[in-house]
């Protein structure tokens, strides 16, 4: 949450900055700001606007600034409304230190109280305007901006990343990171960071992630390292982002969520070439002998994750029962980590996150981690904090998502979760060597499933169309596509406000029914499954209280298309991966549900795609 940006070196800052912030407003869009030094005029330029990026832009059509060091930020509002006043980057009292900010200062309130009795003025209400004026009252002690930023963290608590400057040395930037992200990019004669490095992939790939309690000295030739852990200077190790600057681009879609939808396909595809060998076997690159001979020695299996990536450890927690046959508990990270959980190290923990930077579930990591249970990160941001902490982790190659929306980061969480209940049910000898052979066969299929039920959508946007008005939709499924109900529910909700509900369908009758009448529609997902006749029963109960009926089943299931008012069909394909199909006309709906009411379907309001505060 809350989007950072600094820059210094020979390029004139003000587009670097808005380019980065362009690429990571995403995580945030209540405000933008930036802060340089004017070459010209020599002061501080401070410019922020209340809004998006948009409105920013604009602003910054009545200046001509040339500077050569600068931050910037895109706010996702924690403490203080929207406003102008509240936006970032925010100033120390002498008007010397301008600093950006993502995260929460626990203790804010006590530090500014104790700054006000120094007669320290402040002009916003937000916890960030205290961090810099505690840094700039051991700034005016010292005048080393270092051994203020150094004093003042040891004080403020909480989760949070710095990146700051202060006038009087207009070639040094400072970064501070504890828990929330932060990547240097490395440049030739000048330098970056940013909180992601999709901000940084139009100049370079040489990248260094920061770790917590890291307090970093760039300049535009040089980079040092100081650890607050270990109280000495580190090197830290640079590595290179393959990541294609192409995939975060809209390439001609109206939306980023519309273009990662058809790019599931082309993700399906990448992950099973990598992780199914020649062989035939599973494969996972990144879990050494260690891990795995770890992982021989589990008993019980936990997925812990938010959001989306919950529901995708619903489906995963249904393949590691019903494949290696352990018992599975699936939670959101909140509820886990503050549940006391019963774990050891007979246990495995699989943390799954797209951004790999959510706080909760980085702190259901440590929960796990501290009470020994071997713990696994299915990730998709290479090099992101979870990612780095977890024992253990396999990326699931989604390439960059900036929908705020998920979507391919759901195809692929599914896609690697069920190939990794497939792998681990080999390694106990639950599933015979022959029955897994049929069963990856039906699997390396599904990209061009996945691409067929794609170029068929636009069916389904007559459905859309009908209902895109109404404010109230339910959503059913069984077994493997409960999940996915609850998935269909989240999307709409997100992006078109409408409310969603997803239930289990035998749930129906304990309570939801009472909802339907002539106004209710019913999204039925009802793939060729054990539980089909179960759901078509379901069906039938919403039909004879005069609710309108739209069904996800299996093509050429005549008795399903005949009792619903729209159908959408996917390929007949093995019962557990059918949510990999299930789940696109879902988003397809929400998706034109959401544009026809005139939605910002990239940027929902009150949404950011990382949320890096509890
Ligand atoms: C919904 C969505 C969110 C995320 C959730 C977890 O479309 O994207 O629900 O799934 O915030 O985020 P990650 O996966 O980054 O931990």
């Amino acid at each position: 949450m809350c989007g950072i940006i600094g820059y210094v070196g020979y390029q004139n800052t003000v587009p670097v900055l808005i380019k980065g912030l362009e690429r990571l407003e995403y995580r945030g869009y209540d405000s933008a700001g930036i802060a340089c030094v004017d070459q010209k005029k020599g002061g501080l330029c401070l410019i922020k606007e209340k809004g998006k990026l948009g409105v920013l832009k604009e602003k910054l059509g009545d200046f001509t600034i040339e500077a050569h060091i600068g931050i910037g930020h895109t706010r996702w509002a924690t403490h203080g409304e929207p406003s102008r006043a509240n936006a970032h980057p925010h100033v120390d009292a002498t008007g010397k230190i301008a600093l950006v900010h993502n995260g929460i200062i626990e203790n804010y309130a006590a530090i500014k109280s104790a700054l006000q009795k120094k007669k320290v003025r402040f002009l916003s209400q937000t916890d960030t305007e205290v961090g810099v004026n505690l840094i700039g009252s051991y700034y005016r002690k010292s005048h080393k901006l270092f051994d203020a930023v150094k004093r003042a963290v040891v004080e403020l608590h909480g989760f949070f990343a710095f990146v700051l400057f202060s006038k009087d040395d207009p070639d040094t930037l400072i970064a501070y990171k504890r828990s929330n992200p932060l990547v240097i990019g490395l440049g030739r004669g000048e330098n970056f960071v940013a909180s992601d490095v999709t901000a940084l992939l139009p100049y370079t790939r040489q990248v260094i992630y920061l770790e917590d309690e890291d307090l970093a000295v760039i300049t535009a030739k040089e980079i040092s390292i100081y650890s607050l852990k270990t109280r000495s200077w580190i090197k830290r190790q640079a590595t290179t982002v393959h990541w294609d600057v192409a995939q975060a681009q809209k390439q001609g879609f109206p939306h980023f969520m519309l273009k990662e939808m058809y790019e599931q396909p082309e993700v399906l595809k990448s992950i099973l070439s990598k992780r199914i060998q020649k062989n035939g076997e599973i494969f996972f690159d990144t879990l050494d002998r260690k891990f795995l001979k770890r992982l021989r020695k589990i008993k019980r299996v936990s997925m812990i994750s938010c959001g989306t990536a919950y529901h995708a450890g619903l489906v995963g927690s249904i393949a590691v029962e019903q494949y290696p046959r352990l018992p599975c508990n699936t939670q959101v990270s909140s509820e886990f980590r503050y549940g006391n959980p019963i774990l050891d190290s007979k246990d495995l923990v699989v943390l799954i996150t797209q951004s790999g930077e959510t706080a909760d579930t980085l702190a259901a990591l440590r929960e796990a981690k501290a009470k020994g249970a071997a713990t696994l990160a299915v990730v998709n941001v290479v090099g992101s904090t979870i990612a780095r902490e977890a024992d253990a982790v396999i990326y699931t190659y989604a390439g960059p998502e900036i929908g705020v929306a998920s979507t391919k980061a759901y195809m692929a969480q599914l896609a690697t979760l069920l190939l990794l209940a497939f792998y681990m049910a080999r390694g106990r000898k639950t599933i015979q060597a022959v029955e897994l052979r049929a069963l990856l066969r039906e699997f390396k299929k599904m990209p061009e499933h996945c691409a067929k039920v794609l170029k068929e959508i636009k069916r389904f946007e007559r459905c859309a169309q009908k209902h895109y008005t109404r404010r109230n939709f339910l959503y059913l499924g069984r077994g493997c596509n409960y999940p996915t109900a609850l998935e269909g529910a989240l999307k709409l909700k997100e992006i078109s406000y409408a409310h969603a509900h997803g239930y289990a369908a035998g749930e129906m009758k304990h309570g939801p029914i009472a909802l339907i009448d002539h106004e209710q529609p019913v999204i039925c997902i009802a793939p060729d499954s054990l539980t089909y006749d179960k759901m078509i029963s379901n069906i039938q109960e919403i039909r004879a209280r005069d609710g309108i009926v739209i069904a996800i089943g299996t093509e050429g299931r005549k008795d399903l298309e005949k009792m619903s008012d729209d159908f959408f069909a996917i390929p007949k394909v093995p019962e557990i991966l059918s949510p990999l199909l299930t789940v696109i006309p879902l988003q397809f709906l929400a998706y034109k549900i959401a544009v026809l009411n005139g939605r910002d379907v990239d940027q929902p309001r009150n949404l950011a795609k990382s949320v890096t505060v509890e």
